[in-house]
């Protein structure tokens, strides 16, 4: 699963700081936060049928992570609003569309680490690119556990999310390396926290697992699922799994607005074979379909 370049890309209009332009004249200051130290916050939405997918849960979580990283003048909500949908409508992109949102620290008056050094503010990046499902949810991917683990509370909270993505890369850089689609996270203590870009699931009979939210981002699509499953009456258990619980899964799939609701076929070479006779799987991406359908920001 490698993206290509899409030409319909070519020419897109890009929001930076306080105003749109062409992709190409798009630019951060090389003295901002995020070059001198991936000090930025970001989040990725998708836009289906003239609707941002679950607009406020991820101005929520983008706010939540500016604060916790204790970011001065974070924009308001309204502001960022127009900004996504000025982006849009200058890009006459209003389905299978994906939004990179990201607020950087801002400029510093000097390079170096200390926060005290940005004295202009946050910037604002609506980066709004053609961009179907990153997966192919047909045919399912295949995962390599990574010697890797995903960063705990003790280390750096995955409740923020932020720039600093070096942890996921190299886990990326190994399930490449191995010939996989993506990596298998385990947190510090051995149990499954997430891939090195989804939340995941597995079905056990009728039960859905997820692992709890100590080592893995609290993912906006996760979330849904998890209402859906309580919607459909399909049991939800968030709760430490081993990788060979994943291997003895019925069902495995991951989670995540980039790809959306992905079946694993195997992990670490294992087949996940489903022996149940029920299509927990398919319940649920009927279900999440209806939303992306029919839920979201309109925008006008
Ligand atoms: C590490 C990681 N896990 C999970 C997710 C999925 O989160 P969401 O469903 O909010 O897109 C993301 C998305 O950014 C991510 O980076």
């Amino acid at each position: 699963m490698l993206q290509k370049f899409n030409p319909q890309n070519e020419h897109i209009f890009v929001f930076v700081r306080d105003k749109i332009v062409p992709r190409n004249e798009a630019q951060v200051s090389v003295f901002d936060s995020s070059v001198q130290g991936g000090d930025a916050v970001w989040e990725g939405l998708r836009i289906y049928n003239r609707r941002i997918f679950s607009l406020d849960a991820h101005l929520e979580r983008l706010y939540q992570s500016a604060k916790a990283l204790d970011f001065k003048n974070i924009p308001e909500k309204a502001f960022i609003i127009q900004a996504i949908v000025d982006t849009l409508h200058a890009n006459k992109m209003y389905d299978h569309a994906h939004i990179r949102l990201t607020l950087t620290r801002g400029e510093k008056i000097t390079s170096g680490m200390d926060p005290r050094l940005n004295t202009k503010g946050c910037c604002l990046i609506v980066l709004a690119e053609w961009k179907p499902p990153v997966y192919d949810n047909m045919e399912g991917i295949t995962l390599v556990t990574s010697n890797i683990r995903r960063n705990s509370p003790q280390t750096l909270d995955s409740k923020i999310h932020h720039n600093n993505l070096l942890n996921n890369i190299l886990a990326k850089i190994e399930a490449n390396y191995a010939g996989a689609d993506d990596a298998l996270m385990l947190d510090l203590r051995g149990f499954v926290a997430e891939t090195n870009a989804t939340n995941l699931f597995m079905v056990k009979g009728q039960t859905l697992h997820t692992p709890a939210p100590v080592a893995c981002l609290p993912g906006i699509t996760r979330a849904l699922v998890m209402q859906l499953a309580a919607q459909l009456n399909i049991p939800c258990v968030e709760r430490d799994i081993s990788l060979v619980e994943m291997y003895q899964a019925d069902q495995v799939f991951t989670t995540g607005t980039m790809g959306e609701l992905t079946p694993v076929n195997r992990i670490d070479g294992r087949l996940i074979e489903n022996r149940s006779g029920t299509d927990v799987f398919a319940q649920l991406f009927a279900a999440f379909r209806t939303c992306t359908q029919t839920m979201g920001y309109m925008i006008v």
